[in-house]
């Protein structure tokens, strides 16, 4: 898997100090609460399950899985909801977890859907933003990193369903995918 890597974005240590920023942000803005963390699979698992641990609150997890890809890396904009969180939302603060915000499309999605849930509040925590590829606006409240456009693998980002599990994030070697152009 590491000769497929261009480039180390961030390693482990610097996820590390990033994802204690975050969780530290988050306890401090929601103390008092419990707010609901909804992770989108599949990206998220990674992150989410690093940033609950670094949290102090009581928290809630769950999860929804939303595909705006096929295997390819570029957006196609339609965005299926593959599962859905079955809690009642009503009168909960909702945190929504995401890997990347890329073109925007899953999350401008899910907002409006989980807002008209009645929900108390509802805030975007993404741990990595690539603005200059944004199709659709998305506001954001916690954000890990602003990246460029580069194709990011590793800590639960994928391409092909593959590099989850690396403990780092990196930057795909154009070959990986432009080979495997069918
Ligand atoms: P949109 O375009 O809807 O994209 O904001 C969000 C989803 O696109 C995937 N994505 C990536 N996955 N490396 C990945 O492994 C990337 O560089 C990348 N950019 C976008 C991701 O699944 C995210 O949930
Ligand atoms: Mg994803």
């Amino acid at each position: 898997m590491i000769q497929d890597i261009e480039k180390i974005l961030f390693s482990t240590e610097e996820l590390d100090a990033c994802v204690s920023r975050i969780a530290g942000q988050i306890d401090k803005d929601y103390a008092g609460k419990t707010p609901i963390m909804i992770g989108i699979l599949q990206g998220s698992f990674v992150f989410l399950a690093d940033l609950v641990r670094k949290m102090e609150l009581p928290i809630q997890v769950e999860f929804m899985s939303a595909s705006s890809y096929g295997s390819g890396t570029e957006s196609t904009g339609s965005v299926n909801i593959r599962l859905d969180s079955s809690v009642d939302l009503k009168g909960k603060d909702v945190i929504l977890v995401e890997d990347i915000l890329d073109s925007g499309n899953t999350l401008s999605r899910l907002v409006p859907l989980l807002k008209d849930r009645q929900v108390n509040s509802l805030e975007v925590c993404v741990l990595l933003d690539k603005p200059s590829r944004r199709v659709r606006e998305v506001e954001v409240a916690y954000r890990g990193y602003s990246i460029p456009d580069a194709f990011v693998v590793g800590y639960g980002l994928d391409y092909d369903q593959k590099y989850r599990n690396l403990p780092y994030i990196g930057i795909l070697k154009p070959e990986v995918y432009e080979n495997d152009l069918d």
